[in-house]
C-alpha cells in the first residue's frame, strides 16, 4: 500500500467528534466515504483496503490496540497502516448480523459461531466480551468478522455477560440464541440468567428507592441520632478511654518493636500501664462519690472486656486498683473536701473533664 498517497488522502480529511451524534466529515480527498460512526468516518483507499479517521486521538490509539490483539485470528480486519488520527484496514465484505437476521433465522450453527466469537473475545484480552449485532458480519464463507472494536478494551466496569449483543439480536432472537446457548453449555446458559436475573432485581431496586427518597430522608433526618456517641458524656469517656487504649497500644507496640524490645515483653509493659491507669481512673470514680448510682461501668474495664483477650487480667486489676481506690479515696477526701463539694453539687456532665483531657491528650 502506498503509505504517502494515504497520508495525503486522510491529510485533506477533517473528522470532528459530536455530542452523542456521528462525527462531522469535512472530505476534500479522492477517497469515498463507506461508513461512519461516533467515532470515525471510514474511506476506501484500494480494492480491498479502507481508512478509518478518527475525531480524536485516544479512540484511535484504543481500536488499533483492540485490532492489534486479535491480529492472530481470523476474526478481525488486518491492519495496514496507523497514524495519529486513523487507521488502514482490511475492508470487511459479507453481511451484517441485522441485515442477515431480518430475512434469515438465527440457526444453531450461527449460535455457535457467536459463542464462538465471544470465547476469542476472552482468550486475546478483551475487557467487554459482547458486541453489537450489525458490527459483526458474516462472510461468504459462513464466517464471522467484527469491526468496530474499540469500546473492547480499557474499561473498568463491564457486564459480565454479552448483554449488548443479546438486547440488539431483539426479544424472538435473543430467547432463540439463549435457547441455543442452554442446549449447547447448561453452566454458561445458568450463568447469564444468573446475571440477567440480578440486572432485573438491580433495577427493581432502583425503582423502590426512586420511588421513596423522602421517606428515607425523613427516616433519616429522625433517627440519625442514635448513630451519635459524643452527647453522652460517660458513654463518650468510655468510647474514648477505648479509642486512646487502642491508639496508644499501637503506637507503642510499633515503637517499641523498632526498638528492638521483645514481643512478649511489650505487651507486658503495656498491660502494667494500662492497669495502673484503670486503677487511677477507679480512684477518681470513688472519689467522686456514688452519686451516679450502682451501675456505673469503668470505662477502661469496658473496652479491655469488650476487647476480651485481656479479660481476666483486667478483672484481676480492678480488684486490685479497688484496694489502691481505697487510699487514694480517703487521701483525696482528707486533701480536697472543699472542691468535692463543689464537684459534687455541679451536675453530672462535668464529672469524667479530667479523664476526657486524659483521653484526649
Ligand atoms: N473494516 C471495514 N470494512 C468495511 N466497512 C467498514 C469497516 N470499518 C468500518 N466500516 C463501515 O463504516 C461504518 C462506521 O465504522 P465504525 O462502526 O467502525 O465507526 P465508529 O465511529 O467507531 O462507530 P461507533 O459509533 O459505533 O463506535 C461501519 O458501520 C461500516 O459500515
Ligand atoms: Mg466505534
Amino acid at each position: 500500500m502506498d503509505t504517502t498517497y494515504l497520508e495525503q488522502c486522510v491529510a485533506n480529511i477533517k473528522v470532528r467528534n459530536l455530542v452523542n451524534e456521528d462525527v462531522e466529515v469535512e472530505n476534500q480527498s479522492p477517497l469515498t466515504m463507506i461508513g461512519k460512526g461516533r467515532q470515525g468516518a471510514v474511506f476506501q483507499v484500494t480494492e480491498d483496503i479502507c481508512v478509518k479517521v478518527f475525531g480524536n486521538n485516544e479512540d484511535c490509539e484504543r481500536e488499533y490496540y483492540a485490532l492489534a490483539l486479535g491480529q492472530h485470528t481470523n476474526l478481525f480486519p488486518k491492519l495496514y497502516h496507523k497514524g495519529p488520527l486513523h487507521i488502514a484496514m482490511e475492508i470487511i465484505r459479507g453481511v451484517d448480523l441485522r441485515e442477515y437476521l431480518q430475512s434469515q433465522p438465527l440457526s444453531k450453527e450461527l449460535s455457535v459461531k457467536l459463542i464462538e466469537m465471544l470465547i476469542t473475545f476472552k482468550e486475546i484480552g478483551y475487557e467487554r466480551i459482547d458486541h453489537h449485532k450489525r458490527q459483526i458480519y458474516l462472510q461468504q464463507d459462513g464466517s464471522l468478522k467484527v469491526i468496530d472494536v474499540a469500546r473492547t478494551v480499557w474499561r473498568d466496569r463491564v457486564y459480565p455477560y454479552p448483554r449488548k449483543l443479546l438486547n440488539s439480536l431483539g426479544t424472538e432472537n435473543k430467547e432463540v440464541f439463549l435457547a441455543h446457548v442452554q442446549e449447547l453449555s447448561p453452566v454458561l446458559y445458568d450463568e447469564w440468567i444468573h446475571y440477567i436475573r440480578m440486572e432485573e432485581i438491580a433495577s427493581e431496586i432502583y425503582q423502590v428507592l426512586l420511588e421513596s427518597p423522602k421517606k428515607n430522608v425523613d427516616m433519616v433526618k429522625a433517627l440519625s441520632d442514635k448513630l451519635l456517641t459524643t452527647n453522652d458524656e460517660e458513654r463518650y469517656v468510655i468510647l474514648m478511654a477505648g479509642l486512646m487504649h487502642k491508639v496508644f497500644k499501637e503506637q507503642w507496640v510499633k515503637t517499641m518493636l523498632a526498638r528492638g524490645e521483645e514481643t512478649s515483653k511489650v505487651y507486658e509493659k503495656i498491660d502494667e500501664y494500662w492497669d495502673k491507669q484503670k486503677r487511677e481512673f477507679k480512684a477518681l470514680k470513688e472519689n467522686q462519690g456514688n452519686d451516679h448510682g450502682g451501675d456505673s461501668v469503668d470505662p477502661i474495664d469496658a473496652e479491655s472486656q469488650k476487647g476480651g483477650k485481656k479479660k481476666g487480667k483486667g478483672k484481676e486489676a480492678h480488684h486490685d486498683g479497688g484496694k489502691k481506690a481505697g487510699n487514694a479515696n480517703s487521701k483525696n477526701k482528707g486533701k480536697d473536701t472543699k472542691k468535692q463539694e463543689k464537684d459534687k453539687s455541679k451536675k453530672k456532665k462535668g464529672k469524667y473533664s479530667k479523664w476526657l483531657t486524659f483521653g484526649l491528650m
